[in-house]
């Protein structure tokens, strides 16, 4: 493990400046892949079940009623997550984000979020469809959690239910996003995938009723993830699309970034109502700056958010392997990744057999 340096977590990289943004990452141990990229960041997906059919990533004619998940066995106890995340935390990463599936579905989620929280400097983060954030958030924010991301596509409910597919309400979103800031996890983020001749219309009024409401909206490019969604280039708004409409009502300015590598790009508006964000994954490919590792609910490890297969963790976990043995296997793992799929799409990329978001995390 050569390019592995010894570890000086001197700084808390989830302490905040005055400014409200996390400092500068980059104090712990540096492990890079081929591209220099240092790993900062794990992404664990802990239930690939969900209680949404959101079109763009759990469509309801491929997860119907006779869909197999994941058995109980198969996936990773709240145990061996934390003791991968320890793990990961000796090899530099900062932040490790619980995804899924929708994380709160799985039971009593909060017991593994005091488990996580007790690591030190690590930045605890979640993103949910916020549909039991109402009852999950004091029990969350007693746990640990400081911070979360809550998906939200649109505040008309006949749009947002045509884009959860189940008749889900968007007042009990929207009445989770203030208990989570009731309860202080705050401030929330929002994430709104756009899809065109969809929710396009609905980029206004979420810009709209997010603005000076303290918390941050970021809008997503709809991406070509999975292999189930049928991904088309026309059904994309671009986030420049998106910037411009918002701008020509409410101007906007650029807003430098909280860290290098941010997935989102910041904008503020000009009156001081706050700032937005944009995640332009498919015009504007940030996989230089990629440092995300992903952990599936099944303890598979994925390079790249589009790979098409995964470096099986879960035999080494249940064989006695030490943490030593499992860090010199994620590091070698990590200096063998070359992987910039947003940067090389295709017609080719598009159309291979990538593993679901629903699986690997979001
Ligand atoms: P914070 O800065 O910690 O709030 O996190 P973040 O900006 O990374 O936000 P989040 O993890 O919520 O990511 C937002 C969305 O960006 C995800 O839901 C994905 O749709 C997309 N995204 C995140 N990471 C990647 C990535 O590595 N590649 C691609 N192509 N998209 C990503
Ligand atoms: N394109 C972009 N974002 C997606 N998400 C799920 N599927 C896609 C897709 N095809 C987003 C969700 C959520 C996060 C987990 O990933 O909306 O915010
Ligand atoms: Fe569930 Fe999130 Fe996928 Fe929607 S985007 S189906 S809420 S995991
Ligand atoms: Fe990282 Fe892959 Fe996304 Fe590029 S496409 S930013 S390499 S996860």
């Amino acid at each position: 493990m050569d390019v592995i340096r010894p570890a000086r977590f001197d700084k808390d990289p989830t302490a905040r400046s005055a400014a409200g943004a996390r400092p500068r990452r980059g104090d712990g141990p540096i492990l890079e892949d081929t591209q220099g990229r240092p790993l900062r960041d794990l992404r664990i997906s802990i239930t690939d079940r969900c209680n949404f059919r959101c079109v763009y990533c759990m469509p309801k004619e491929v997860f119907g009623p006779h869909y197999q998940f994941l058995d109980r066995r198969e996936i990773l106890s709240f145990e061996e997550i934390t003791r991968v995340a320890r793990i990961f935390r000796s090899l530099g990463v900062e932040k490790v984000r619980l995804t899924g599936g929708e994380p709160l579905v799985r039971r009593n989620v909060e017991d593994l979020v005091a488990m996580l929280s007790e690591i030190p400097g690590l930045d605890l983060t979640l993103t949910t469809n916020g549909s039991n954030l109402k009852q999950k958030a004091q029990a969350l924010r007693e746990a640990g959690l400081r911070r979360i991301t809550v998906s939200l596509d649109s505040l008309d409910n006949a749009v947002f239910q045509a884009m959860n597919d189940v008749s889900f309400p968007v007042e009990r979103v929207i009445a989770g996003i203030e208990a989570a800031d009731a309860a202080g996890i705050s401030p929330v983020k929002v994430n709104m995938v756009v899809k065109r001749g969809l929710n396009d219309g609905s980029v206004l009024s979420m810009a709209r009723f997010f603005k000076s409401s303290g918390h941050i909206l970021r809008f997503i490019e709809y991406m070509d993830v999975g292999a189930t969604n049928g991904w088309r280039m026309d059904d994309v708004v671009s986030a420049r699309e998106i910037l411009r409409r918002i701008d020509a009502e409410m101007p906007i300015e650029p807003v430098n970034p909280n860290y290098q590598g941010e997935v989102a790009k910041r904008w503020r508006y000009k009156d001081g109502g706050g700032e937005i964000g944009v995640i332009a994954s498919v015009t504007q490919a940030f996989c230089r700056d990629c440092t995300r590792l992903r952990l599936s609910t099944e303890g598979r490890l994925y390079t790249c958010l589009f790979a098409t297969e995964g470096f099986d963790l879960k035999t080494l976990l249940r064989s006695g392997t030490s943490d030593a043995e499992i860090a010199e296997a994620v590091a070698s793992l990590w200096k063998r990744r070359g992987d910039r799929y947003s940067e090389i799409r295709s017609a080719e990329t598009v159309s291979l057999k990538k593993i679901e978001m629903s699986y690997i995390g979001g």
